[in-house]
């Protein structure tokens, strides 16, 4: 294990009690939401708002968070309201992730384009994402014929980001920048209120533990993990009558598939169970019969933290001696990886408004 994950040391240690004229900022979480959230905040303020302290705090680290679990497939919900500022912060996370296809990075952040398939048994209206995506079209009749059962679909493609190696990928960045991780569970905000200016809640479907939010429910999900290499294209079945994903999944990763389809909402079991896994297998072979030959590598149960909208809002916290300021970044239910870029900046946005109302002579930099 490595030695962050050791690190013990009090946050008085790290940031200073003395020294004020930095902007410290801590980070809870250090899932997709949380990395990406200090990764935004470095890349915008560091070059020119200095000092700079960004301390990520978390009681779980890849490869354990739920962004490590999920597929990483990018796709919004295909019924979302097309709230505008989910599907600007989607976009934006494509093109971002887009950026870096050429690049040589992208096999370190295990980021790379998959095409398939969207199927469903009747028809419905296009996304609010198809001019995000590359290539969106309707099925011909001849590509329906491959999906006996269903009348209408789409194809396009879309990208992959493995959390498994877009975790590790962005910590290293972090910390060649010198964000320092604390493996600490956080009580309550006033716990690190005191030592910093600002804190961002990233802590996803435990964010009820720091503050109540009857908005926030579980959406537990469980996927099947397995080894079929002829598996090329993703392949999500829709039935708008029993909601979303209920219906099996097939998506083809850098070295395993991922079978899924389970969408249970209200369920807080982060135990695997067999009647599920089943109705996984079941629903995939059923899809895709040569998958019966595919060699079962392991079950996974994760919990999606679903608001009726991501909650991304400054809450100012008045206490004594020092006012500070919450961020709050969670919610992003089945969409996290998705979506995660565009909040991260809108995060920095915040941070921008909160420096200069604080520090109005700090030296800004323009906007990213
Ligand atoms: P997490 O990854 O859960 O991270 C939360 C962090 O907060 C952890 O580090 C934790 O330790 C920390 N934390 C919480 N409370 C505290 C505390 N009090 N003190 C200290 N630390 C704390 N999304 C997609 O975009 N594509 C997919 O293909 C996809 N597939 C999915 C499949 C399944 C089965 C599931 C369950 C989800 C899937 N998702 C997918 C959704 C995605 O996994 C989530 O939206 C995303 O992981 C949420 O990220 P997060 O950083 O908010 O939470
Ligand atoms: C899921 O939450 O299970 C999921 C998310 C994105 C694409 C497919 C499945």
């Amino acid at each position: 294990m490595e030695a962050w994950l050791h690190l013990n040391t009090q946050t008085e240690e790290l940031v200073g009690q003395h020294c004020r004229t930095e902007m410290r900022v801590a980070v809870i979480g250090a899932g997709v939401i949380g990395l990406s959230s200090a990764q935004c905040i470095i890349n915008r303020f560091q070059p020119t708002v200095k000092p700079l302290t960004v301390i990520v705090y978390a009681d779980t680290f890849t490869p354990d968070t739920t962004s490590d679990g999920a597929a990483g497939f990018w796709q919004p919900y295909v019924l979302d309201e097309g709230k505008p500022e989910e599907v600007k912060w989607n976009k934006e996370t494509f093109d971002y992730l887009l950026s870096y296809m050429n690049s040589s990075d992208a096999n370190e952040m295990g980021l790379f384009l998959q095409s398939g398939y969207n199927i469903f048994k009747e028809p419905v209206p296009d996304p609010s994402w198809k001019d995000a995506v590359l290539g969106f079209r309707h099925l011909t009749t001849k590509e329906l014929k491959l999906f006996p059962g269903f009348s209408y679909g789409w194809f396009n493609t879309t990208l992959m980001l493995e959390g498994k190696s877009y975790l590790p990928w962005m910590m290293a960045k972090l910390k060649e920048c010198g964000v320092k991780f604390v493996e600490k569970k956080i009580s309550s905000f006033q716990e690190l209120g005191p030592f910093f200016d600002v804190i961002v809640n990233c802590t996803g479907i435990r964010a009820q533990e720091l503050q109540p939010d009857p908005e926030l429910k579980s959406a537990r999900g469980q996927i099947i993990k397995v080894y079929a290499p002829w598996m090329k294209h993703f392949i999500v079945s829709h039935d708008l009558k029993t909601g979303i994903y209920s219906m099996p999944y097939i998506l083809p990763g850098s070295k395993l598939v991922t079978m899924g389809g389970i969408f249970q909402l209200g369920n807080w079991s982060e135990e695997n169970n067999p009647i599920d896994h089943n109705n996984v297998w079941e629903g995939g072979c059923k899809l895709v019969p040569s998958l019966k030959n595919a060699k079962i590598v392991e079950d996974w149960t994760g919990l999606r933290p679903v608001r009726n909208r991501i909650r991304l809002e400054r809450q100012t916290f008045k206490s004594r001696p020092q006012t500070f300021e919450v961020i709050h970044n969670y919610g992003h239910g089945g969409y996290g990886l998705t979506i995660h870029w565009g909040c991260a900046m809108e995060v920095s946005n915040i941070v921008d408004k909160i420096v200069q109302e604080r520090k109005p002579s700090w030296k800004i930099p323009s906007r990213l």
